[in-house]
């Protein structure tokens, strides 16, 4: 069942529910590699990648116990395996947030390189550069990264030259258990990693900083288990919410934090939206027209690189001329030409997509390419005239849990075939 099968033009009523981060979710179930007690999670998405995740856990040695509630209990008492093999690598590349916490807890760490995927090369350099500074030895052969820690992870300054979010994730983890104080300089702000610093903090960790550009942890000896609920995903939530404008519906997007999308709620207001927020809540209504905006990706609390493909779909309907700057990613651009199959009328020069509106979509058979870029699609076909047939949705399924059922609960007219 690997289609989506949508009726545009119907108009969503309502609330959509926002599930647990997925982006979230990732580093904290690593986290529980630091620990040889349980550790439960809650409101883990249940998502390929998180799934894929949990699989690679098992196979370092740890026991994981995915419950009804959406609940994890993961417990690495003895890690038996410290490596990230290729087969697992391979299908999802935030496998290398296994790298510090392998690297601090057992000495040694495995870890394939990541390869390239559908929206960039993806390196991870500034994981192994930063890893090279807490004491890590690290040389690559064969397609892996073998790290080994001949004297223990030390603590030290780590700058990083490029913002990067699981890289500095990774660090935090590894350094929570060095020896000494890690400075993470120019390190990422995003509300992933203020969660992540939460849970370590929790299970005992010495962190100050996190969600600034200058993070400090103090290593500890061991971390201890604890409970943690992961946050609400934010880049679903911006998804469910161009559904709702796009489709000129008054909706309601519950379980989220829409501090955590600040910039994409100014955009949208910018573009003429009328939203309304409150604490875990963001309403929309109905607008005559909307006008087209321009907008660039930025680390947080810049324009988020994962809602830019969302963002040019509700473009491709609003009024005027669009310029989309994707500053985060080389390749980023893939939903382009199948929105353009749908009558979108975009042009591309380098970075910059140049998007013309209002176009009148019409449905039509499209190929899903990457995780966001299949979400655009699906706002693309729930405002075309007449169907369309959204092929290779297991991108979606990487990120988006359930989604069609959220949205044809809200009056949408999609359903999984074939
Ligand atoms: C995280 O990826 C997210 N994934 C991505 O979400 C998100 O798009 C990205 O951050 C940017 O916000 C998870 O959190 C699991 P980066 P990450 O390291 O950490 C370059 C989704 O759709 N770079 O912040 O891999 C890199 O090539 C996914 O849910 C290096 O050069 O992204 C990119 O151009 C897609 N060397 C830039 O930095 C490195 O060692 C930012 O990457 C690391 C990164």
């Amino acid at each position: 069942m690997d289609k989506f099968r949508i009726l545009g033009r119907e108009t969503l009523s309502g609330t959509l529910p926002v599930s647990g981060s997925k982006n979230s979710s990732l580093p904290a179930i690593a986290a529980c590699l630091l620990t040889e007690e349980p550790v439960i999670l809650h409101r883990v998405p249940n998502v390929r990648d998180i799934a894929t995740m949990l699989k690679l856990l098992e196979y370092n040695g740890a026991s994981v116990e995915r419950r009804a509630d959406g609940s994890v209990r993961i417990e690495a008492a003895k890690i038996t395996n410290p490596e990230a093999p290729y087969e697992i690598v391979k299908t999802m590349r935030a496998s290398s947030l296994v790298l510090g916490p392998l690297a601090a807890r057992t000495g040694v760490a495995r870890v394939s390189v990541p390869g390239g995927c559908s929206i960039g090369a993806r390196p991870i350099n500034l994981h192994i550069n930063g890893l090279e500074h807490l004491g890590a030895v690290v040389h690559q052969e064969h397609g892996y990264i073998e790290a080994t820690v001949p004297n223990g992870l030390r603590g030290n300054n780590v700058h990083f030259e490029r913002i990067t979010v699981t890289g500095t994730e990774d660090l935090m983890m590894a350094a929570a258990l060095a020896q000494g104080v890690t400075v993470l300089e120019n390190a990422a702000r995003e509300p992933e990693v203020v969660d992540l610093a939460d849970l370590l903090t929790k299970m005992g960790a010495r962190i100050t900083g996190a969600g600034t550009s200058r993070i400090e942890i103090e290593g500890v000896s061991r971390l201890h288990g604890t409970e943690h609920t992961i946050i609400p995903d934010r880049i679903e939530a911006g998804t469910l919410l161009i559904a709702g404008i796009m489709t000129n519906s008054e909706v309601t997007v519950t379980d989220c934090f829409p501090g955590h999308f600040a910039s994409l709620l100014s955009k949208l207001r910018q573009a003429g939206a009328r939203v309304e927020e409150s604490a875990k809540a963001v309403q929309v209504r109905p607008v005559t027209r909307l006008r087209s905006v321009d907008m660039t990706t930025e680390e947080h609390p810049g324009f988020a690189t994962d809602l830019q493909a969302q963002f040019m779909a509700l473009m491709t309907v609003s009024s005027g001329i669009s310029f989309v700057t994707e500053n985060i990613f080389e390749n980023r651009f893939m939903h382009v030409p199948e929105l353009s199959r749908m009558g979108a009328n975009i042009r591309i020069e380098g970075r910059q997509a140049i998007v013309a509106g209002p176009s009148e979509l019409t449905g039509a058979q499209v190929m899903c390419s990457d995780l966001r870029a299949s979400a655009s699609l699906v706002l693309a076909a729930l405002v075309a005239r007449g169907e369309s047939i959204l092929d290779r949705v297991y991108h979606m399924d990487r990120g988006y849990e359930k989604i069609e059922m959220k949205l044809a609960q809200a009056g949408a007219r999609i359903e999984r075939i074939g």
